[in-house]
C-alpha cells in the first residue's frame, strides 16, 4: 500500500475475530515502527506484547475491574469530558473525585461529542440505552474481541517530549499494522488499570504505561470497524502565512 493511501484509509477497528496474529508479523510490524523518530533519538519507549494466557489474564482483570465500577487510576490521568459522560458517550468508570479538569476547549468537546454520537447511531443504540452503551464501553477492556494486544510504557522520570515520541511510534504501529490488513485500536480504556499490566508484564512500579493498542483480523462486515470519522475543515486549522 501506499504511505499516502495508508494515512488516509486507515481507521480505528473494534470488533475483531478470535484468531490468533502470528508472531513473525508482529515483529515485523514493531521492527519498521521503531524507526519513528524520538528527541536526540533518545528512543524511551518499552514494548510488551500481550497474547494467549497473558492476554486472558489482562483481559479478566480489567474487564472485572470495569465492570464494578472501580475507580480508574491510569499512570497519565484522563481528561473525561463530564459533558461526554452525561451523555453516555464515555462510559469510563469515573469517580466524582476524579483529580483531572473535566472541562474541554468548545471546539474539541464539540468533535468528541459528534464522534460519539455518530459511533452510537451508526450502532443503532439509542441514547436512553445505558446498558447497550456500557456493554459496548466495557467491551474495550476484553480487546475488542482480540487476542493482541500492544503496550507501550516508559520509564517514569521521563518527561511530555518522551511521550510525544511515544505518539510518533503509535502512529507508525497503527499505519503498519494497516499496511499489513490488519486493524487496530488505540485504547486509552486498556492503561486505566495499570497495576494490572505491570503484574501482567512482571515490571515495576517505575514503569509508566501510556497507551494499549489491540490488534488483530477485523470483521469486514461489522457496522462500527465500518465507521469513518469526521475531521475539521482543513482552513479552519491550516493557515498559510507568506
Ligand atoms: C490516545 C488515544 C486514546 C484512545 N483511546 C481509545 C479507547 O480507549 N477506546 C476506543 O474505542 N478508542 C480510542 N481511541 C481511538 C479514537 O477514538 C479514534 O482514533 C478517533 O475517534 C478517530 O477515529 P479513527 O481512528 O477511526 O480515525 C483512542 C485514540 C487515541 C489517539
Amino acid at each position: 500500500m501506499e504511505l499516502l493511501e495508508a494515512v488516509l484509509s486507515r481507521t480505528s477497528k473494534r470488533d475483531f475475530m478470535d484468531k490468533p496474529v502470528p508472531k513473525e508479523l508482529i515483529v515485523q510490524i514493531l521492527s519498521a515502527s521503531l524507526r519513528a523518530p524520538s528527541w536526540a533519538n533518545s528512543q524511551p519507549w518499552e514494548i510488551a506484547v500481550s497474547t494467549g494466557k497473558t492476554s486472558e489474564f489482562i483481559k479478566n482483570s480489567l474487564y472485572e475491574l470495569a465492570k464494578n465500577n472501580t475507580p480508574i487510576n491510569p499512570d497519565y490521568p484522563f481528561s473525561i469530558s463530564r459533558r461526554l459522560a452525561n451523555a453516555n458517550l464515555s462510559s469510563t468508570p469515573i469517580n466524582s473525585d476524579y483529580p483531572v479538569p473535566n472541562t474541554w476547549p468548545e471546539k474539541q468537546e464539540a468533535n468528541m461529542f459528534e464522534t460519539g454520537k455518530h459511533r452510537f447511531e451508526q450502532l443503532g443504540i439509542g441514547r436512553e440505552d445505558a446498558e447497550k452503551r456500557r456493554e459496548f464501553a466495557l467491551a474495550n477492556y476484553k480487546f475488542f474481541n482480540s487476542q493482541t494486544a500492544i503496550f507501550i510504557y516508559l520509564e517514569e522520570s521521563l518527561g511530555v517530549w518522551s511521550i510525544l515520541d511515544c505518539g510518533m511510534l503509535i502512529q507508525n504501529i497503527l499505519l503498519a499494522v494497516h499496511d499489513s490488513g490488519l486493524g487496530a485500536c488505540p485504547q486509552a480504556y486498556l492503561v486505566a488499570y495499570p497495576d494490572i499490566l505491570r503484574q501482567a508484564f512482571g515490571l515495576p512500579a517505575n514503569k509508566k504505561f501510556i497507551l494499549g493498542i489491540s490488534i488483530g483480523y477485523y470483521k469486514t462486515d461489522s457496522k462500527i470497524n465500518d465507521i469513518k470519522t469526521f475531521r475539521n475543515d482543513f482552513e479552519d486549522i491550516v493557515k498559510f502565512y507568506d
